[in-house]
């Protein structure tokens, strides 16, 4: 098995280390390519570039594969706790009793936000975009923490991500209640934290929300099944603004941004309002394919695709199984599971969509599921925000902790003018 690479510009040849993981994709070692060559690689969208070496998400995309810190995803569905699989991604181990009974005690501790923060929801517009604040709070967490703005020993990174964690729920379902125009409700610390979400979304004064077993396990698939996915588009952002050494919670902020893209998390939103189209009528499952075909518009297949996963992904077959149980428990039908089975029926025979390997993602299910728990679709891309947060976070820790991490700078091949001089105003054609 080889361990280098041999380059050859013009006549000259240039050896490149190979760097090999546990598993997976290897490398060809260009950190000093430019030194060695003049010369940079251009790979615009990094879909051939590793950026970092990575303990925590191994996905195969081939074989539609995806482990946490070694563990089959498949293995977290039997009982499902988002919590334990939060602590197994940041910490690198499944806790103890104990470590998992600490852990949530700080996620009880931590979950209120500070009325100072509450009182900035009453100047947001009743239909601000709910990822908009999110972000902006998860940012504001700086001002009303600074202590956790430099995270130099692992009792404060500790304190931070389970202050991350816990509140984000709270950020979540107060930006819920100021869009209905209803009385927040405070986060209850007898409650399990996907009980405790829900409670803050769902409860009225004086009549409590009662989440059943089944719902509440579906929440915790849903968020365990969110919670990592290796270098995806909002996880390279927080590795991006963390390598600057900005902030944990400017960091995840950040991630929030790239997340809310249709192309990225936002997918989960798309997927319902075309499922709700074809529902209404507006079109049928044949039309939505041919359209999403159609190179001359920018409509696509949501919940379809995958820059990694060019088989079925492990997480979308999980929760079209949940979806179908969840709705045998609570002995209702929805539709829309009806037309997302059918159009995955017809795009796994067309051949444009075989030919390029595009498969059902995360996305196309999971909004099914959100909606049998009576969460609003504006809402979806939030619950994955608050799934991906432990990996996020245990990301940040891992770039941060590298005593070989630096700065991400990337470099370019510029195609602007050459050398040119400044024309003074009176000089300027009209
Ligand atoms: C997530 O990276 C992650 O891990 C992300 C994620 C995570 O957990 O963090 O898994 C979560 O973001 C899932 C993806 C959600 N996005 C969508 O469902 C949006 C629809 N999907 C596509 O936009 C697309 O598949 C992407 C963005 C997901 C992947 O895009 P790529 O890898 O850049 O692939 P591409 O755009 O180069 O597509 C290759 C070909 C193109 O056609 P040709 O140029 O070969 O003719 O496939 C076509 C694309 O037009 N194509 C689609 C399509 N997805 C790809 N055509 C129609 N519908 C689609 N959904």
């Amino acid at each position: 098995m080889t361990d280098k690479a041999i380059l050859t510009i013009g006549d000259r040849q240039y050896e490149l280390p190979i760097i090999r993981g546990t598993d997976g994709d290897q490398g060809i070692d260009i950190s000093r390519l430019r030194e060695m060559t003049g010369m940079v690689t251009y790979d615009p969208s990094l879909a051939n570039t590793a950026v970092c070496r990575s303990a925590i998400t191994f996905i195969d995309g081939e074989q539609g594969v995806l482990r946490y810190r070694g563990i089959p995803i498949e293995q977290f569905t039997e009982k499902p706790n988002f919590v334990e699989a939060a602590y197994l991604l940041i910490f690198g181990k499944l806790p103890s009793h104990a470590e998992l009974k600490d852990f949530s005690s700080r996620l009880t501790e931590n979950e209120l936000l500070h009325e100072g923060l509450k009182h900035q929801y009453q100047h947001i517009p009743v239909d601000a975009p709910p990822m908009a604040i999110l972000s902006a709070t998860l940012s504001n967490l700086a001002c009303f923490h600074p202590q956790f703005l430099a995270l130099e020993d692992p009792e404060s990174f500790i304190e931070a991500a389970a202050r991350l964690i816990s509140k984000v729920r709270t950020i979540a379902a107060f930006s819920y209640r100021r869009s209905r125009g209803m009385p927040f409700v405070y986060p209850d610390p007898h409650l399990r934290y996907c009980a405790n979400f829900l409670h803050m979304m769902f409860s009225i004064p004086y009549k409590q929300y009662i989440v059943t077993r089944e719902i509440e396990d579906a929440l915790n698939l849903v968020l365990i099944l969110h919670a990592d996915h290796e270098q995806n588009c909002s996880t390279a952002t927080v590795r991006t603004v963390g390598s600057a050494r900005a902030n944990l919670f400017a960091s995840c902020a950040a991630g929030v941004c790239a997340l809310w893209g249709p192309l990225h998390g936002g997918a989960n939103v798309e997927v319902i309002e075309m499922l709700e189209r074809i529902h209404r009528g507006g079109m049928t499952p044949e039309e939505c394919l041919r359209l999403a075909k159609d190179k001359t518009n920018p409509f696509r297949l949501y919940g379809f695709g995958h820059r990694v996963y060019k088989n079925y992904d492990p997480r979308a077959r999980i929760l079209k199984d949940a979806s179908e149980k969840v709705f045998a428990t609570l002995n209702r039908h929805d539709p829309l599971l009806d037309i997302a089975r059918k159009l995955e029926e017809l795009a796994l025979a067309d051949p444009y969509f075989v030919d390029r390997r595009l498969y059902p993602n995360v996305d196309f299910y999971s909004g099914i599921l959100l909606r049998a728990m009576g969460i609003p679709t504006n809402m979806f891309t939030v619950l994955f925000a608050i799934g991906r947060l432990p990996g996020w976070i245990a990301q940040w820790r891992e770039q941060h902790d590298d005593p070989t991490s630096k700065i991400i700078r990337p470099r370019q091949i510029y195609v602007g003018p050459p050398k040119t001089d400044y024309v003074p105003m009176e000089r300027r054609s009209l």
